[in-house]
């Protein structure tokens, strides 16, 4: 990828923002990568902070990297979470999932007093929806749903929606970290992505959208030679 130079100062300068003390959201991605490998680093130089990661596979790199983490359940703030992003617009709005971790990624960045997201400048759009919208839906009922997912997109003003079932390398249906199968809304251009989000959380075989609307209050694009922050 030729994007890593972008990616890792991204990371860097989210590192900048954590203090000592701190209990982190760690986020799942390529992106969310080079920052826990940032942040085991600067924890071997005597750093003190606990992190709770987004997903499985950001759990098995925090533990490799000696990052230390707590039980979700046993969390009572988390001051911050940086996390990568799939798409996201100039309002600070985002579509996140490509990595399957939608929801603890939505339920971690939704209990933090401050989510940040990095990213390198190919994630910047003007508006969401060229990327696949994930929809993480219950294992039961699952065709019903995307037909009820379908309808929703179509209500939201997206003429020619296309809901995919996600599968995995073995062209099995993927299966999340809560167990739960994953649609990829291809939308082309969502006009209305506030509209979308509660049409979508209406269904009731829908356990979470990766529509990340009004989460992020700082995102941090890379690039060759820094970073520019933006605030919302
Ligand atoms: C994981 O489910 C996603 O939300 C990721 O945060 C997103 O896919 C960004 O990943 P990259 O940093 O690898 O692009």
């Amino acid at each position: 990828m030729g994007n890593e130079r972008e990616k890792q100062n991204a990371a860097a300068a989210a590192m900048e923002l954590v203090e000592d003390g701190m209990t982190l959201g760690l986020g799942t991605g390529s992106t969310a990568r080079f920052f826990v490998e940032m942040l085991a680093e600067e924890i071997a130089d005597g750093l003190v902070v606990r992190a709770v990661p987004t997903s499985e596979e950001t759990r098995r790199l925090a533990e490799s990297h000696g990052v230390p983490l707590i039980p979700v359940d046993e969390v009572e703030r988390i001051h911050l979470t940086v996390d990568g992003a799939d798409e996201l617009d100039e309002d600070g709005a985002l579509i996140k999932g490509g990595g399957g971790a939608l929801l603890r990624e939505k339920i971690i960045a939704d209990s933090s007093d401050h989510m940040v997201v990095i990213a390198d400048p190919s994630k910047q759009i003007l508006r969401l929806g060229s990327f696949p919208l994930p929809v993480e839906v219950t294992p039961f009922g699952f065709t019903l749903t995307a037909r009820r997912v379908f309808e929703a997109l179509r209500a939201s003003g997206i003429d020619k929606p296309k809901t995919l079932l996600r599968t995995d390398a073995g062209h099995e249906a993927y299966v999340t970290d809560g167990g739960n199968h994953i649609l990829d809304c291809h939308c082309g251009r969502i006009p209305d992505a506030e509209a979308l989000a509660a049409r979508l959380s209406a269904v009731p075989g829908v356990v979470e959208h990766g529509l990340f609307i009004g989460l992020a209050r700082t995102v941090i694009i890379g690039n060759e030679t820094g970073a520019t922050l933006f605030e919302y």
